[in-house]
């Protein structure tokens, strides 16, 4: 198969792909090998793969919100669409988990303590590139190579402030949720809302735009979820190994604080507020 290398010898697709190294980044931690460490650490490792490409699309979504005008509108849905399918297969991919024994967990789950996704710090840039900022929570992840990549990524802009920004060029009255938000503004905001909700004809393409992230929100929320009852199957109410670093809570007590996360609360809420 060839690639289009412009030098004289067409690149070979284990070349292009670095498959050999790829292949070379499992490493068990079991003597003698425990049978489903190679599957957990593979399935860890593929959502890292997607939370990088998810990281990309998102970059190229924020960029096109600044700019704001309609090609670009069409470019962010497009993209989102993209992150949408993703976090279909990253929701999927945990029923791999789920083929895996408690018992077998259990044969190699110490080896692995106190390491837990609770310190992915890609899963925490995707977060706060949504929206969902928390400083207290990154600072887990300090000793992590990424870590000055995710405290850019509290600094700097998320897709919900471009995307109220846009809003309000576009003549909506909208505040940015926020914990300082107060709820005059949060009423004022909805209304506004519930004007392009009415009536979604009037400004399809923005409509859609807001309706895809609403859709990757759920996606996120349906991964936690589906996250949580997959811990509860495989260790029950037993602390979880990042025990410690989750301050008062861990494991699925931890977890089940985690459920009620919107990136968009405004977009949810404004359902509510809908005409009859
Ligand atoms: C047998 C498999 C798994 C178990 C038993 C498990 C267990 C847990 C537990 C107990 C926590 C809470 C923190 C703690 O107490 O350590 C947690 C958090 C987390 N896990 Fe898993 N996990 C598993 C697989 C995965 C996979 C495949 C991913 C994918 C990257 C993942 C990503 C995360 C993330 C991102 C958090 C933090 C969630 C948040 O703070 O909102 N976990 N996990």
């Amino acid at each position: 198969m060839g690639y289009g290398s412009e030098g004289s010898e067409p690149i070979r697709y284990s070349e292009y792909l670095r498959v050999p190294e790829l292949l070379d980044q499992q490493h068990c931690l079991t003597v003698p090998e425990a049978h489903d460490e190679l599957q957990f650490i593979i399935v860890h490792q593929v959502y890292e793969l997607w939370f990088k490409l998810v990281r990309h699309e998102l970059d190229a979504i924020l960029a096109a919100l600044k700019v704001g005008g309609s090609s670009e509108i069409y470019t962010a849905t497009r993209l989102s669409r993209r992150v949408q399918e993703i976090f279909k297969v990253l929701v999927k991919q945990i029923h791999v988990l789920e083929s895996m024994r408690p018992s077998d967990f259990m044969a190699f789950r110490k080896k692995l303590n106190p390491a837990s996704g609770f310190q992915s710090v890609q899963f925490r840039e995707v977060e706060a590139m949504l929206g969902l900022k928390d400083a207290t929570l990154a600072a887990f992840t300090r000793e992590d190579p990424r870590h000055p990549a995710l405290l850019k990524r509290l600094e700097a802009e998320s897709i919900d402030e471009v995307a109220y920004e846009l809003l309000r060029q576009r003549g909506f009255d909208v505040v940015t949720p926020s914990a300082e938000r107060s709820e005059a503004d949060e009423e004022r905001s909805l209304l506004a809302l519930k004007v392009l909700y009415d009536k979604p004809d009037n400004d399809p393409a923005l409509y859609e735009l807001l309706e895809g992230l609403v859709e990757l929100d759920e996606q996120l929320i349906l991964w936690r979820r589906h996250h949580v009852m997959m811990v509860e199957r495989q260790i029950g109410d037993k602390p979880g190994t990042g025990k410690g670093t989750t301050g008062n809570l861990d494991g699925i007590r931890y977890l089940r604080t985690t459920l009620n996360r919107r990136a968009f609360p405004d977009l949810w809420a404004v359902r509510t507020v809908l005409s009859d």
